[in-house]
């Protein structure tokens, strides 16, 4: 099916979102003022180390935060889902914008079929009938490459393997056709061989179909793979964005630096140590002014005294690298910016809002 994206719409956009949960220790602000695009036929890898609120970012498009403040904008085509009801987000939820967990396990159920499950969805999104939507559930489990379907679709998810029930979980997001596939770690808990054959299946996908893709993970070996643009998140904000062309070749902002400086290298020996980034990530419970990366940063550490003042005490606005669409929100950037109108707190706000 055609991507049903208005003109002039992007097919997801996401302004100034905001998720906070009360806790009885008082209010973890999970995400605070994040912005970004997917376009159709493009995949945004959302990368960032663990609690930087990548999964909390991805509920939220979901509309899948049941006790949590969440703020800001979220459309579809150009249709805002926040506030829609929970019966008209379920209409759109897994026929228009579909879920891949990070745990197919957990994601399906145990009591019914994996062929059940696929074509529930369909039944459910297109009131088809059993036997339609039972050819469907095993047409789905062929393009995803599940050999023999037709048997594997009356077959437990315990019955699969963790990369086959990773497609089967593709199959299931994929069936209803929808325009944005949100994918949390779809390949986290698998080997490489696996991984490669799941990254090129949604990528196939994506060809064929126009899909657009959200690709949250923490690894940049799957960014570099899959993405065509990166959102770095950091403590909840957005720190950087940009073509993934150009974030690994030149990135703008020091958090970026570092996640790739950790990578380890070909050119160097087995046992040279590995340059992790020191210190830990901030807690979204213990809010503090300024960047949420300064106690980590080298930059701000190598800064004159009033610079890093400047980083501690005040929150980063999102600036514009000049010549490209990259926004990065530093103090003291590796690559020179323009000041940008976006929110306080982080990039990207899309550049013709600027
Ligand atoms: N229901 C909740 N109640 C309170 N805090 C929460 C809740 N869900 C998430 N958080 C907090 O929000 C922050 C962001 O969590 P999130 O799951 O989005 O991180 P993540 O970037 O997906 O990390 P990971 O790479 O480990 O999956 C974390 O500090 C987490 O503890
Ligand atoms: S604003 Fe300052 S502390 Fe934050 S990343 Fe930039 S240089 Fe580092
Ligand atoms: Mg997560």
């Amino acid at each position: 099916m055609p991507p049903t994206t208005e003109p002039d719409h992007p097919l997801l956009r996401v302004h100034d979102l905001r998720v906070a949960f009360d806790t009885p220790a008082g209010t973890v602000q999970a995400v605070d003022g994040v912005n970004f695009t997917v376009e159709a036929g493009r995949t945004l890898g959302l990368v960032g180390e663990s609690g930087s609120g990548k999964s909390v970012t991805s509920l939220a498009v979901m509309g899948l935060h049941r006790r949590a403040k969440v703020s800001g904008s979220i459309t579809l085509a150009g249709q805002e889902l926040l506030g829609l009801s929970d019966r008209r987000f379920g209409r759109l939820r897994g026929r228009r914008m579909a879920m891949v967990f990070q745990d197919p396990l957990s994601a399906l159920h145990p009591a019914y079929t994996v062929g059940e499950q696929i074509a529930e969805a369909h039944r459910h999104h297109f009131g088809s009938g059993r036997r339609v939507a039972r050819r469907r559930a095993v047409e789905m489990l062929g393009e995803v490459g599940i050999p023999e379907p037709a048997r594997r679709a009356g077959e437990y998810a315990h019955q699969f393997s963790g990369g086959m029930r990773q497609r089967a979980m593709i199959a299931m997001a994929l069936s209803c056709e929808p325009e944005l596939l949100v994918a949390d770690e779809p390949t986290t808990a698998l080997d490489v061989t696996v991984q490669a054959q799941i990254l090129e299946l949604i990528a196939r996908l994506q060809q064929d179909r126009g899909l657009g893709v959200l690709m949250i993970t923490h690894d940049l070996g799957v960014v570099a793979r899959v993405a065509h643009d990166v959102l770095v998140m950091y403590g909840g904000r957005g720190a950087e964005q940009a073509p993934v062309d150009e974030l690994f070749h030149s990135p703008a902002h020091p958090y970026t630096r570092g996640l790739l400086d950790s990578l380890p290298r070909l050119d160097e020996p087995d046992d040279a140590p590995l340059r992790a980034i020191p210190g830990s990530p901030p807690s979204p419970a213990e809010p503090r002014p300024g960047c949420p990366f300064e106690p980590r940063c080298p930059r701000a550490a190598a800064a004159p005294a009033p610079k890093r003042g400047r980083c501690a005490g005040e929150s980063p606005r999102p600036g514009v690298v000049p010549g490209g669409g990259r926004l990065v929100a530093c103090h003291l950037p590796l690559v020179p910016t323009v000041p940008h109108s976006g929110p306080p707190g982080g990039p990207p706000v899309p550049a013709e809002e600027a």
